[in-house]
């Protein structure tokens, strides 16, 4: 007889401890069955069960190569989405929180994007003159609209390179939906910031005039991370006076100034890797979210390394952070009775085009 799952009520005062061990029991029982993807910003109490680790481009390809028939992914909703897109029809990607979402994803939406398209096009005189490229934090349905219209999606690793097979193709690119992403990979590129204006969907004609759409190389999509918002040029200069030998590196979510002023720019893998590799005795300034550089500076102590956080204000992803031990040992404890909850499922034909959009960028990467 088919009982219904385990509800959440259950854990939600439970201790920690007891979430552990749950956790582990859980894991033990579904073997093979099971893979656990987590993203770097995941807290260390859930973090520490991921069988793979990496940034979205590491996590969509250990997505797309799994061979175990449950994906749990600890990390946030698209990245989710990504799992099931690139997975086998018959493997289930779950995520354990269902509000664990992307405020800088939900920050462009279909039906913006397609207006935004219809009006260019109109300026432009002609069809196809622009190419749509998505940040990989993005819904589904907006790869789709790339997988439809000759576009392609990028990661903070690889947005160059996404930008010059767009360019190969098209003159335009509509980039959404992370301005800075968009202008420091154009900036690195060689694109004047004035090619690079930014679009606001709520204004009509996003708020540019005829001549700035056509001079334009890159429409930078009116969106940004919060998190890596409140980074400043400031934080670097102080830094720089008190440690002059000191390094620094930032994620490229982080606004223009700070990513001119840093020595290195790059996703959370190159990050946690160039910091790794750095000489022992180095002291880091980094740009990203407080749990990878916390568990990073816990690591370099022993290379007598000295990691410090960018901000003096708390720099948390909130939503990354809804993936607790409480919501892993409800999701683990249901999968080892055989109960699936919280499956991210993409609808059939959209998952087709953004599969044809994200297998793009993984074939150009
Ligand atoms: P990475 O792909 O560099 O891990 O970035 C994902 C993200 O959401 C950063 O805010
Ligand atoms: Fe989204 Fe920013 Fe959180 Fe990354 S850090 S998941 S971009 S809100």
């Amino acid at each position: 007889m088919q009982t219904s799952t385990i509800k959440f009520d259950r854990y939600q005062h439970s201790s920690e401890d007891e979430c552990q061990e749950r956790i582990l029991a859980a894991k033990e029982k579904l073997g093979s069955d099971l893979v656990i993807l987590g993203h770097h910003y995941q807290q260390e109490s859930v973090y520490k069960h991921a069988d793979f680790t990496g940034d979205s481009l590491k996590l969509s390809r250990y997505a797309s190569e799994a061979k175990a028939r449950y994906i749990v992914f600890l990390g946030v909703h698209f990245m989710a989405e990504v799992a099931d897109i690139l997975s086998r029809d018959d493997q289930i990607a779950i995520l354990p929180d269902l509000s664990a979402g992307c405020s800088m994803a939900d920050m462009a939406n279909l039906a913006k994007v397609e207006r935004s398209y219809r009006e260019l096009s109109k300026v432009l005189d002609f069809d196809n003159v622009i190419t749509p490229l998505t940040y990989i934090n993005s819904a589904a349905d907006l790869k789709a609209f790339c997988g439809e219209h000759g576009g392609i999606v990028c990661t903070s690793t690889n947005a160059p390179k996404m930008l010059e097979w767009s360019f190969s193709r098209r003159d335009k690119v509509l980039f959404f939906p992370d301005q800075n992403l968009g202008r420091w990979s154009g900036y690195k590129m060689g694109i004047p910031l004035d090619q690079m204006p930014v679009w606001d969907p709520d204004q009509p004609m996003g708020g540019l005039t005829e001549d700035q759409v056509k001079n334009a190389k890159i429409l930078l999509w009116k969106g940004h991370c919060a998190v890596h918002q409140m980074f400043r040029e400031q934080n670097i200069k102080q830094f720089r006076q008190a440690h002059p030998d000191g390094l620094v590196i930032s994620h490229p979510e982080s606004p223009f100034e700070v990513c001119l002023n840093s020595d290195y720019v790059g996703s959370t893998e190159y990050i946690l890797k160039t910091v790794s590799d750095a000489k022992k005795g180095t002291r880091w300034l980094v740009g990203t979210e407080l749990n990878l550089v916390n568990r990073l500076a816990e690591k370099m102590k022993s290379e007598d390394k000295t990691v410090q956080f960018m901000s003096h204000v708390i720099c948390e992803c909130s939503t990354m952070a809804r993936i607790d031990p409480q919501h892993l040992a409800w999701t683990l404890e249901n999968l080892a009775e055989g109960k699936v909850v919280n499956q991210i499922k993409v609808p059939i034909k959209e998952a087709e085009l953004a599969r044809l959009a994200l297998t793009r960028m993984l074939e150009a990467s």
